[in-house]
């Protein structure tokens, strides 16, 4: 592999952070942009105005609508103790019209359990798209898409401090020139790629921080400190405290910078002159904090090092940025080395175009190349026959019916699932308490059994041995006892052959009278233990036709339980069912959603269709003379308005029609976002950018470090 004995980058590495490599391997000088062309500065403030014209929230009335269709459905859900509120740029007036629309769940009483999955669950049934949880975050979060706006919405949870510090920054951006300063940052940050956090570069919320503090910083200052009162208003959220107050009164600067001036001084502020390794930004302070004084010294490898291979360990404060309210949090705690490497490849690589008199068109060319414009709206329908399409359109609105009747079918099958699982475990916590008993009578008939085998045997053993019943071996026992005792007759004295044969008859007498009584103990105590045995044989019988009652009288009451086997497993069989029937149900009301939308789009292109028929001038009509001007048409507008959904009249849609139909829009805000992911996606080999300038200006810097 070819790597640079310098840096230690490899080629690829090497190609996807061009500026940044040829600094740090000290082939450019970092260029200085102190003295800008005059006309240069007048000729970018002209084209950012241009483009100014075109940003913006398009999608206002799409987010608006959509946050008010969600914020019902929620509240139906949590009935009225849930909140949904909107934060983020669709509050702030920073938008671009390509970000997400964040919402933020919260709960005026108790926080309802398994929330999330309550949320994403409701989500799915709405034919939400890409619903995804992220329960573990600070700040659990449900993502989605909705596919009739193509908003990806964030919806997060008993995230409070973010509804203030948007406040904050709506307060920021009620002056023109801050919000479209900030604008253009996130503007520049977006088509470069550098502002999506979860891939490990920075927030927008992060930029638009940084934003700030350049223009609290400039020379007389821009903006102001909204922070700097002496009255603290303090919050409590989750159990911590916080000062949240902010000064909203509107703020007159004596600066009279243009945005473009701004601009260039953002990049050189940031890309030469911020120590990242000593200054934290920090807009509640209205300037850089001491890193060392805050704790917040860079720890760990740098992201050269990361990138390089030389070390796995974690960094910390990479580029430290202090949360205005929640001044523990680092919000570039989430940079990745390879997220950083990427930021400061875009410092330097706008500082080095601005230096060379690029536009700032060029400074912000979309990471990829913008995918070809779709044709139009229409224009898959545009050479079909009307006719056909019409019986197609029945066709669709055939299958809509015969989508929501599986869907209700599927729904009554669930819930009928659901009844019978609830049944089911309720039945089998009613008959716990009987088999409960039953297990405790088992415990105790296990060993009496083995008790009861084991005198049997002991008694069987002896009686297999011994035949005669002990009281015969007693009567023998003294007959013989007699006979040896007897008064011994000196006429008539036995030999001594038989003597001895008595005396060992009467021993042998002696040990089976003693066997004979063990047999007889043991077969008494297994007589005893028999009843015992049997008493608990019979509370057993009790106890099974006592579930057996019980058991009866639930499917006298609940007939549909009859033949099924009560087992903990069957329960878990019928929840798998449900689950398997709820995934159903998701897949059809997707399709009925798609569906619909489609036959939308072709009722419109019908009606569309219909009246050009109709507009035709007949070969026989008189020529019209005054013909009646229409209406005139904003076609943004009606562009947005047909991307989701919306009605329209059909001067609009004719000129929506002759305009290329939606494309323009969903173009441009598919390019910037395609553009991310499709970066993304396609892998960083292509992709030429990226930075850390700490690494290049301040690699001296690196041997003092620990
Ligand atoms: N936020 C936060 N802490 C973060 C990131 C975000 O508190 N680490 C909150 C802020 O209130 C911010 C909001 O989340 O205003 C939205 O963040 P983000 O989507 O990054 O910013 P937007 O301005 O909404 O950017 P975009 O238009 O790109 O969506
Ligand atoms: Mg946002």
């Amino acid at each position: 592999m070819n790597v640079c004995r310098t840096t230690g980058l490899t080629v690829e590495q090497q190609e996807r952070w061009p500026f940044l490599y040829s600094h740090l391997s000290s082939e450019i000088e970092i260029p200085s942009l102190n003295d800008m062309d005059e006309q240069f500065i007048i000729e970018m403030d002209k084209e950012i105005s241009r483009i100014l014209k075109h940003v913006g929230d398009g999608k206002a009335k799409s987010r608006e609508s959509l946050t008010r269709h969600l914020k019902g459905l929620l509240q139906r859900r949590f009935q009225r103790n849930a909140k949904v509120e909107a934060f983020g740029s669709s509050v702030t007036g920073l938008s671009l019209g390509t970000g997400d629309l964040d919402l933020c769940l919260s709960f005026k009483k108790e926080q309802p359990k398994k929330v999330l999955r309550k949320v994403a669950g409701l989500l799915r049934e709405e034919g939400m798209m890409d619903i995804q949880q992220i329960p573990r975050a600070k700040i659990p979060i449900v993502k989605f898409n909705d596919s009739r706006s193509g908003l990806d919405v964030d919806i997060s949870i008993e995230n409070r401090l973010a509804i203030h510090n948007s406040k904050m920054l709506k307060s920021y951006a009620q002056d023109k020139r801050v919000r479209e300063f900030i604008l253009m940052i996130k503007y520049w940050a977006s088509r470069r790629g550098i502002n999506t956090a979860y891939e490990g570069t920075l927030s927008s919320y992060a930029w638009t921080l940084m934003g700030i503090q350049h223009l609290q910083m400039t020379n007389p200052p821009v903006a102001p400190n909204r922070q700097s009162g002496n009255k603290p208003n303090l919050v409590e959220i989750n159990g911590e405290s916080y000062d949240i107050s902010n000064d909203s009164s509107p703020f007159e600067s004596e600066n009279k910078q243009s945005l473009a001036s701004l601009l260039i001084t953002f990049f050189d502020r940031f890309a030469t002159r911020w120590d990242w390794n000593e200054m934290v930004v920090s807009i509640r302070n209205g300037g850089p904090l001491n890193a060392e004084k805050k704790r917040w010294t860079h720890t760990g490898p740098l992201p050269l090092e990361v990138v390089t291979g030389q070390s796995k360990n974690r960094m910390e404060h990479v580029m430290p940025i202090e949360d205005p309210f929640d001044h523990e949090h680092d919000l570039s705690r989430i940079v990745k080395a390879e997220g950083a490497m990427t930021i400061q490849e875009e410092f330097m690589r706008a500082l080095h175009l601005l230096s060379e008199g690029k536009s700032w068109k060029e400074i912000c060319t979309p990471v990829m190349e913008i995918d070809e414009e779709p044709e139009d709206f229409f224009h898959d329908l545009r050479t079909q026959n009307i006719d056909l399409l019409r019986q197609g359109l029945e066709e669709m609105k055939t299958e809509v019916t015969q989508v929501e009747e599986h869907i209700q079918s599927l729904v009554t099958e669930r819930q009928n699932s659901k009844e019978l699982l609830d049944l089911l475990r309720g039945t089998l916590q009613e008959t716990r308490n009987v088999k409960s008993n039953r297990q405790s009578i088992l415990a105790e008939l296990r060993p009496l059994s083995m008790k009861v085998q084991e005198l049997r045997q002991t008694r069987d053993g002896i009686n297999d041995r011994i035949a005669i019943p002990t009281k015969r071996i007693r009567q023998e026992m003294v007959r013989m006892f007699d006979s040896l005792t007897a008064e011994v007759d000196v006429f008539n004295t036995q030999n001594l052959g038989k003597e001895k044969g008595d005396f060992s008859y009467f021993f042998e007498l002696q040990a089976m009278y003693k066997a004979s009584i063990e047999s007889n103990e043991a077969h008494q105590e297994f007589i005893r233990l028999r009843r015992e045995q049997n008493k608990e044989y019979k509370a057993l019988k009790k106890t099974n036709s006592k579930e057996e009652d019980v058991l009866n009288r639930l499917i006298e009451k609940n007939p549909e339980l009859k033949g099924i086997n009560l087992h903990p497993k069957t329960v878990k069989e019928f929840q798998q069912n449900a689950n398997k029937l709820q995934k159903s149900i998701n897949i059809q009301y997707s399709k009925k959603h798609e569906l619909r939308r489609e036959i939308g789009r072709i009722e419109a292109w019908i009606r569309i269709a219909a009246s050009k028929g109709k507009q035709r001038p007949k070969r026989d009509s008189k020529p019209r003379t005054a013909r009646r001007q229409a209406p005139a048409v904003n076609i943004n507008e009606v562009r947005e308005r047909a991307s989701t959904g919306g009605s329209f009249s059909l001067n609009e849609l004719d000129a929506l029609l002759s305009k290329g139909g939606i494309s323009g829009i969903e173009s441009k805000e598919k390019a910037s976002t395609s553009n991310q992911s499709d970066r993304r996606k396609a892998g960083r080999k292509k992709s030429t950018y990226r930075v850390d300038p700490r690494q290049g200006r301040k690699r001296g810097k690196k041997q003092s470090r620990k």
